[in-house]
């Protein structure tokens, strides 16, 4: 292959750009989004991970950050995947076939869990939670708070200023919010916050 052939490859669109266009444009207020995250802001959401680490991933879209969860050591039989988009499910399946991939809307997270099973170290969220009702936001944080261990957090990204959670809702599930991070090198730039118990 020459130099020339391989500039150009360098210069082509992120894998699956395509599939997430595709499905920005027929559910765009499902998707929430017009690119996987970069890996920059993928590194973000992965902080603290290790080996042994149990990681939960709400709306894994075409695992842009499933990745990163992986190459922080995190074992594949360890982490679960939640995506309700059946194009992005299949896609998820194919790469990562030693997890758990759940073909599920968020919003019935515990129904899809082993209620046996350990809680986890870590839930990370991709969910467009700006265009959810409040309700369904505290429907789905109360769920992933008695998924975590006590000590465990959430990682939730946003494209808008200020946390998508509102104060109130934080409150009643007796949650603090902190941003961590402003991610300029992805598109758009996005804002981390890591959620805890109070
Ligand atoms: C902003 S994209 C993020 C995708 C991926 N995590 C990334 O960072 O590239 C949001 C994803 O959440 C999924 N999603 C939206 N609402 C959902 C819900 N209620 N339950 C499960 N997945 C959902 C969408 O299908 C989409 O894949």
């Amino acid at each position: 292959m020459s130099g020339a052939e391989v500039d150009v490859r360098q210069e082509l669109p992120k894998p699956h750009t395509s599939n997430f266009v595709r499905s920005m444009l027929r559910q765009p207020l499902k998707v929430g989004a017009l690119s996987p995250s970069s890996r920059h802001l993928a590194n973000t959401l992965v902080r603290g991970m290790k080996p042994g680490s149990r990681v939960i991933e709400l709306g894994a879209g075409t695992g842009a950050v499933t990745r990163a969860i992986l190459d922080a050591g995190v074992r594949p039989g360890d982490l679960t995947l939640i995506e309700q988009n059946e194009e992005f499910a299949a896609l998820l399946e194919k790469q990562f076939p030693d997890s758990n991939v759940v073909r599920a809307n968020a919003v019935s997270l515990r129904r899809y869990l082993d209620p046996d099973a350990e809680p986890v170290d870590f839930v990370v969220s991709g969910l467009p939670l700006l265009l959810f009702p409040e309700r369904t936001k505290l429907r789905i944080l109360s769920q992933v708070f008695k998924s975590l261990r006590e000590d465990g957090c959430l990682y939730q990204f946003t494209y808008g200023i200020g946390c998508p959670i509102n104060r109130s809702t934080l409150k009643i599930l007796g949650l603090k919010a902190s941003l961590i991070d402003i991610t300029m090198r992805n598109f758009p730039p996005a804002f981390t916050y890591r959620i805890t118990r109070a």
